[in-house]
């Protein structure tokens, strides 16, 4: 189905490339010709092996990542490496240092508290998170400083990760494979799939191997990353059908032009979409500029009362899923790597529509 009805701007579960849901739909009727679902598979099977290996081996490819790191696929979503990578890391006198830069950090910082000292670098708070805080100190002595990559509620991205001598711990659940990566500055990267690889219901652990072991405490069985390295993700069930379709979106990066292909699409989305909110008269944008998210964006309307009559032209151009998160207000663009060139013309479209009538 090539012809895409409506155009999703949620901010996840989010939009995946059509034929990523087209072979999905198939695997769900009749997996590799076997006559059985995806659905219904044992997660030992040969073929589910191979899948849960081809997603591996893709994961490395599109980050280039050599054998010091591990690729695990694990369930509880991004929010539970909020307090898993502190309990592996972090031993009970020592301290993490931690980027406040929005809801998903505040949470990070909250569950990282219970293992050990830490330490909050910077926040963007005061400013209810609109900007990256940059040119701060982190302690030396830290084991891991802690940054969101994206912050998917206020629209805001880290664009230059920074020079730091310990390793980077990041949330990347909103702008995975978005961007080529500087992959030798991170010891843990984490994202949930619901936005730029699969459906809810798996999340993507990349760890550096070496990291691991080194704190005195006794981590349950399901919260150690040996066990899942050990057991190549299948010490338990794993979530065999996200990882299947994540697996799909991540061929179809590659197909696309790998990371470089997407962060020069990408680039040049948002470029359109911020440029339209600069020009038009009726808009304006939420982040600063210098920090503006490629996948999140955020803006409001000068005038609130024309809220629900941009909202209607919107759906009337068919994008759905703009209305901005409670905490900011306005709208939100969530402009994720399969949100086609087109989805982004249909919004500026409704947004001129909105200008002609009351500029
Ligand atoms: C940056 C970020 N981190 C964490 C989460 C929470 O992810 P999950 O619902 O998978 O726990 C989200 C969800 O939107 C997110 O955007």
């Amino acid at each position: 189905m090539e012809n895409q009805n409506v155009f999703n701007f949620s901010a996840g579960p989010a939009i995946l490339p059509q034929e990523v849901f087209k072979k999905s739909a198939e695997a769900v009727l009749n997996f590799n010709n076997s006559g059985l679902s995806i659905l219904e598979i044992s997660h030992r099977s040969k073929d589910f092996v191979a899948v849960l290996d081809e997603a591996v081996a893709n994961v490395k490819t599109l980050l280039n990542l050599n054998d010091d790191y591990a690729v695990l696929f694990l369930t509880g979503g991004a929010s539970s490496q909020f307090y898993m990578t502190a309990m592996n890391l972090l031993g009970e006198n020592q301290t993490a240092s931690y980027l406040d830069t929005g809801a998903w950090s505040k949470k990070s910082i909250k569950e990282a508290q219970s293992f050990g000292n830490v330490e909050i670098v910077a926040s963007s708070k005061d400013k209810n998170y609109s900007y990256i805080p940059k040119g701060y100190e982190v302690a030396k002595d830290s084991q891991y400083l802690h940054l969101t990559s994206n912050n998917t509620i206020f629209g805001t991205q880290i664009h230059d990760f920074p020079e730091v001598e310990m390793p980077i711990v990041c949330d990347m659940s909103s702008d995975i494979f978005s961007r080529r990566l500087p992959i030798e500055k991170f010891g843990i990267i984490y994202a949930g799939a619901q936005k730029n690889m699969g459906p809810a219901g798996t999340t993507l652990v990349i760890v550096r191997k070496d990291l691991l072991g080194k704190i005195e405490r006794n981590i349950p069985t399901m919260l150690d990353y040996r066990t899942h390295i050990d057991k190549n993700s299948s010490f338990n069930t794993p979530p065999v059908f996200p990882i299947f379709v994540s697996n799909l979106t991540m061929k179809w990066v590659l197909e696309n032009g790998g990371l470089e292909g997407m962060e020069k699409r990408n680039a040049e989305k948002a470029a359109l979409l911020y440029a339209e909110i600069d020009r038009n008269p009726l808009f304006k944008g939420v982040a600063a500029t210098e920090d503006r998210s490629l996948m999140n964006v955020t803006f409001v309307l000068n005038d609130d009362s024309l809220n629900e009559e941009f909202m209607s032209l919107a759906t009337a151009a068919k994008c759905s899923g703009i209305k901005g998160h409670r905490s900011v207000g306005g709208f939100r663009a969530s402009i994720y790597n399969a949100m086609p060139l087109a989805g982004i013309k249909a919004l500026i479209s409704a947004m001129q529509d909105l200008e002609a009538k009351h500029a």
